[in-house]
């Protein structure tokens, strides 16, 4: 594995009103929709910690520390993480395999006219469905789906930053796919529950840009 630590600093500013207003309305949805799915299952789907992932996308924009402005959420969900990567300038995109999460994520960015895009699919590109093989029986990440990167048109290497949520026991997934495509210099941005956040870099070779 070539993936290098960065240490987040626990003193990041808190998001300014748009930012609240945003999640406060992004909460909201999530509430309905959770409200609305009651007896059936969320597939997988549980918001992450928005408030500190926006304050860690806005020091990674602060300091400079991406290789450039392409960020990808795996497994969008109601693509709060995707909308707040749009509000820093971003070319923000998010890859979701359940279809009624997409339509809210394309629901949330209109409603706050953020160029974010959407797409229905896996994020795990073909011919890596190897990555699912140690998973257990249980296990919340989907495999199969379309490929999401041929209706993005770019693939994981072209991507400067990305965002997941995996479910415990679900990491190596992640980092597998991250360690293979990511391009040397990428940000690995990752949310473990009570744990908090951890941010990663590829290493090994020469950076772009
Ligand atoms: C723990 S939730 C996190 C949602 C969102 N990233 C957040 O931070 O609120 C994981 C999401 O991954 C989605 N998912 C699971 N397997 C996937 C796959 N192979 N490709 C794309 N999305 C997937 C689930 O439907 C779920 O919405």
């Amino acid at each position: 594995m070539t993936l290098e630590l960065i240490p987040i600093p626990s003193d990041t500013p808190p998001p300014d009103r748009r930012i609240v207003a945003l999640l406060d309305e992004a909460d909201r949805r999530i509430e309905a929709f959770l409200g609305e799915r009651q007896n059936r299952s969320t597939g997988g789907f549980v918001p992450s910690d928005f408030d500190a992932v926006y304050r860690v996308l806005r020091w990674i924009e602060d300091g400079h520390l991406a290789t450039g402005t392409a960020f990808l959420e795996w497994g969008s969900g109601l693509g709060v993480v995707t909308c707040l990567a749009a509000t820093l300038g971003w070319d923000a995109c998010g890859i979701e395999i359940q279809g009624d999460l997409v339509e809210q994520a394309e629901r949330l960015a209109e409603a706050f006219d953020l160029p974010a895009t959407f797409v229905h699919g896996t994020f795990i590109p073909t011919g890596d469905d190897d990555v699912g093989d140690t998973l257990a029986a249980s296990a919340w990440l989907q495999m199969g789906g379309s490929d999401a990167y041929e209706d993005l048109g770019l693939d994981i290497e072209d991507f400067d930053v990305i965002f997941a949520y995996p479910w415990p026991g679900e990491h190596h997934v992640v980092e597998t796919l991250f360690d293979r495509h990511a391009a040397v210099g990428a940000l690995l941005l990752t949310y473990h529950g009570l744990e908090g956040l951890m941010l990663r870099r590829k290493a090994g070779g020469r950076m772009r840009r």
